[in-house]
């Protein structure tokens, strides 16, 4: 073989393993790229999620603390201005909470402790303890948030009045 035809196949030679190196290489590099890709999709994924479920955690209850169970008499009304509504506790200990928005026109309607009865000072409508109407005009009971108690405290669900037609023990919460 001549000299020259030597050069040329060990320069060829060269040539070949350098691109099978570069190849190699490239090839690693986006294996390396693609994995963390894929990880980074797997993080955002799940951070996406978590955040959902927080979310939906934090919008589906609006929790007022209104105070410790033995705080509160039997057959009393507590106004609460933070949630505006009242917190009676009942003659058998359970708690329940009312709105203080009239189901006539909406007015805010206070307890009236020498009367023992919620009295609308727009129109007169009365209400008993558990908001069931006593005078009209307002034909329905005042609405009612849920109650938890929880640990001893007393915590009422503000995120959304609840209407009724009746009162009921289910309306109510006791330790
Ligand atoms: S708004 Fe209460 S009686 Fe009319």
């Amino acid at each position: 073989m001549k000299t020259e035809e030597i050069l040329k196949k060990n320069e060829s030679s060269d040539t070949v393993k350098g691109t099978i190196g570069r190849r190699s290489v490239i090839g690693w590099f986006w294996k390396v790229v693609g994995a963390l890709a894929v990880i980074e999709m797997g993080w955002i994924t799940s951070s996406v999620l978590r955040s959902s479920q927080h979310s939906k955690t934090d919008t589906s209850k609006e929790l007022v603390d209104v105070g410790m169970v033995a705080e509160f008499t039997p057959g009393t009304v507590t106004p609460v201005p933070l949630g505006q509504f009242h917190l009676a506790c009942l003659a058998d200990g359970s708690f329940l909470a009312l709105s203080k928005s009239c189901t006539h026109l909406g007015c805010s309607v206070p307890w009236d402790e020498k009367k023992k009865k919620f009295v609308c000072p727009c129109h007169g409508s009365t209400f008993d303890l558990h908001g069931v109407v006593l005078t009209a005009p307002a034909l329905r009971p005042l609405d009612y948030y849920p109650v938890f108690i929880e640990n001893g405290l007393v915590r009422v669900d503000v995120s959304k009045p609840m209407r009724r037609d009746a009162f009921g023990p289910t309306q109510t919460s006791r330790v």
